[in-house]
């Protein structure tokens, strides 16, 4: 099965999955979008009001600075795929609660295993728990970390949540930075990896 298929089979199984916390006050599953090969996930927190009427993640203003950051990074939406901690909008869009979060982390676990990205980015504090615990977004943001992931050394660059730099203009330049400063990552990764040689292709007398 593509990892498309396997993305599909999974959000039907959402979908029918009534014991989901947050699916009762919600008008659609927020299950993901994007390049279902893509090398990068993005991780937001919840669904909002638009993202809950149209089914997709980052539709509202939010995913308009989103789309804004990606280009300071060298990035388009299409090449990645995007997803939330939550897949289903939390009332009056309070934070989601810790139970809520672990209903829904088997769901995003799965989406991490399929997609199998070389770099996870959090965005908001929610999904950076996940990979980062016990740290604070003010001292991590746009830094690079190696966290294994479902058994694959994965890179974890932490950012801000959009919403939280259209609230505050200090974020906001603190977020553009850390998009540039991504550009810089992507690259000197890319570079690491043109350099490594695979096992089989080495020859060894020792
Ligand atoms: N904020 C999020 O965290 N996710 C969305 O999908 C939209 C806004």
């Amino acid at each position: 099965m593509s990892k498309f298929e396997e993305l599909h089979k999974l959000m039907s199984e959402m979908e029918k999955d009534d014991g989901l916390p947050l699916k009762k006050g919600a008008t659609k599953l927020v299950f993901g979008t994007g390049n279902t090969n893509a090398e990068i996930l993005c991780i937001g927190e919840g669904p909002g009001f638009n993202e809950d009427r149209i089914g997709e993640p980052f539709v509202g203003q939010a995913g308009k600075l989103l789309d804004k950051l990606f280009v300071l990074a060298g990035l388009e939406r299409k090449q990645v795929f995007i997803t939330n901690v939550v897949h289903h909008r939390p009332p009056e869009n309070r934070d989601p609660l810790p139970e809520e979060i672990s209903a829904y982390g088997k769901y995003l676990d799965k989406i991490i295993e399929i997609i199998n990205p070389k770099v996870i980015i959090t965005l908001g504090r929610y999904s950076m728990a996940k990979f980062l615990p016990n740290v604070f977004i003010s001292a991590v943001h746009g830094k690079r970390y190696e966290v294994l992931v479902g058994g694959h050394m994965t890179t974890i660059i932490p950012m801000y949540h959009p919403a939280a730099s259209l609230r505050n203009g200090v974020v906001l330049e603190a977020e553009k930075n850390d998009f540039l400063q991504l550009k810089e990552i992507l690259s000197r990764m890319e570079e690491e990896e043109k350099k490594k040689v695979p096992e089989s292709e080495q020859m060894s007398f020792v």
